[in-house]
């Protein structure tokens, strides 16, 4: 079965080492026959919450800020799965990621109990610092967020040992991994 895929690109670098994965998971999951909408968030006018909980009375827009959040919603509202692709920013996603997937409250809000739209879910994230325990702290993130959505993760991809933009490109392991997790997904 076609998936509709929405990436959320959380990388500042258009050329940078989040977007060679994010190439080239598309490339996979495209190969495969799903449906593939990239938002580059740095080139997008995103405000961070509010916190104002006034969310939810508009199905279409369902945040009190009108701002390009309006051209995430529809597809987030239509998406099977949702991928979140960021460098690892102190340990973390970046700002942009987590101001654009704070502004997804205002989609639980549309429902009692704020509960969330039941999604899948995929991480791709580029890192300079490549041990295991330099993702302890991201895996903790991403498995609290992924429970408490009730979203079944469909896989990760931690490339560390990558700082400047097309150190990536140098290890093809890592993109073949990106684009092997687009191509498993059914
Ligand atoms: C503000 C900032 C914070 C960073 N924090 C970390 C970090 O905590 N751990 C790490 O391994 N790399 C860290 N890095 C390195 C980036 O994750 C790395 O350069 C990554 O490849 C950038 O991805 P991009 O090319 O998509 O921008 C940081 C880089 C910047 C600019």
């Amino acid at each position: 079965m076609s998936k509709k895929i929405c990436i959320l690109n959380g990388s500042p670098r258009a050329n940078g080492n989040t977007k060679e994965l994010i190439k080239s998971f598309t490339q996979g999951a495209m190969e495969a026959g799903h449906e593939v909408v990239c938002f580059d968030l740095q080139t997008m006018n995103i405000h961070g919450c509010l916190g104002c909980c006034q969310g939810g009375k508009d199905q279409t827009n369902p945040c009190v800020q009108k701002d390009d959040m309006t051209q995430i919603y529809p597809v987030y509202e239509k998406a099977d799965i949702v991928v979140l692709a960021s460098p690892m920013y102190y340990w973390g996603i970046s700002g942009q990621l987590k101001c654009a997937f704070d502004r997804l409250f205002a989609v639980a809000e549309l429902n009692p109990n704020y509960e969330n739209p039941k999604k899948e879910c995929i991480l791709l994230m580029a890192a300079e610092g490549d041990t295991e325990e330099n993702f302890v702290p991201v895996r903790a993130f991403y498995e609290g967020l992924t429970s408490h959505l009730g979203w079944k993760n469909l896989g990760i991809v931690y490339a560390g040992g990558n700082m400047n933009i097309g150190d990536i490109l140098k290890k093809r392991n890592q993109l073949q991994e990106a684009e092997e997790l687009g191509k498993s997904i059914v």
